[in-house]
């Protein structure tokens, strides 16, 4: 059993609009690279190989003509359509046939995670049989799934925005779960907004006390990247920590070079395809 990631891509982005008409939001750049690298390196940071793209009817090309198959990085990568945007739990069962069988893991394209110790997480939560979330503190809790956790890092409640919040601990965009995934999507009702809620995934898996959290403490950075002013936060993380510690934030070539997944001559053939940016440079420096 390999598990199998998905990012869901899909949404029109409206609350970003105009910037979102002709484009997707997971097109657009967070600082140097476009948002779609971040939920991608860190699927690879999990170890994860074998990852689908859902995406919305119009965009599929566009994520295509930037992505391929995901050769160029070792990786393979397959798409899907989500017609409309019908809640974040439907991903699952548009990934159903692409899972397999297999354990999956599930992250939002718009969300963006890093840190010291950040890969150990994410491959010991990959290879852990157990269902995990990653919860990290936040001021404003109101505005995502909040969960509550026992000593053992049980869940033992969740809340999808609650307007009294339980705690302030936010349930990320980024869940390992075991082969029943698919299944228990297929099972739950849409929410009031009319989508299926992963909130509601996740409370079947608490029900049976199969899921588990993960704290990404204040050392970590999890961003939400929804709203003008969060894209900017993004940015200005992500070009503040590249000039200060002279590295790239989510540089899925080279994730791929140190895994192993790809050679030094394809890490110079991609390098040299875009020597003319920072990034292309960057690579190329890598090869020295
Ligand atoms: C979604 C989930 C929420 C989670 C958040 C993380 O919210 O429903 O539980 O905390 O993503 O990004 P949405 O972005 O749909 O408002």
């Amino acid at each position: 059993m390999t598990r199998r990631g998905i990012i869901l891509a899909g949404g029109k982005g409206t609350r970003l609009a105009p910037l979102t008409l002709a484009t997707t939001k997971c097109l657009l750049p967070i600082y140097d690279k476009p948002m779609i690298y971040y939920s991608i390196s860190t699927l690879m940071l999990a170890g994860i190989e074998n990852i689908l793209i859902i995406t919305t009817p119009e965009d599929s090309k566009a994520f295509q003509n930037l992505l391929g198959d995901g050769s160029n990085w070792g990786i393979n990568l397959s798409f899907e359509i989500q017609p409309k945007p019908e809640g974040i739990a439907q991903a699952l069962i548009i990934g159903e046939t692409f899972v397999d069988g297999n354990p999956s893991c599930l992250i939002l394209g718009d969300n963006l995670f890093y840190g010291d110790g950040l890969e150990e997480k994410l491959s010991s939560a990959s290879q852990s049989e157990n269902n995990n979330l990653f919860s990290y503190k936040v001021h404003d809790p109101e505005r995502f799934g909040i969960c509550e956790i026992d000593m053992n890092k049980k869940v033992i409640s969740l809340e999808e925005k609650p307007l009294k919040p339980k705690s302030d601990l936010a349930v990320t965009g980024l869940y390992f779960y075991d082969q029943d995934a698919s299944e228990i999507a297929k099972s739950i009702q849409p929410s009031d907004r009319g989508e299926l809620e992963i909130t509601d995934v996740n409370i079947e898996y608490m029900k049976l006390n199969k899921l588990f959290s993960e704290t990404l403490d204040q050392d970590f950075m999890w961003i939400d990247a929804g709203t003008n002013k969060s894209f900017l936060d993004a940015s200005n993380f992500v070009f503040t920590t590249e000039k200060e510690q002279g590295i790239k934030v989510a540089c899925p070539e080279e994730i791929a070079f140190r895994k192993g997944l790809i050679s030094k001559e394809k890490l110079e053939e991609l390098s040299h395809k875009i020597s003319k940016s920072d990034y292309g440079k960057y690579l190329i420096n890598l090869l020295k």
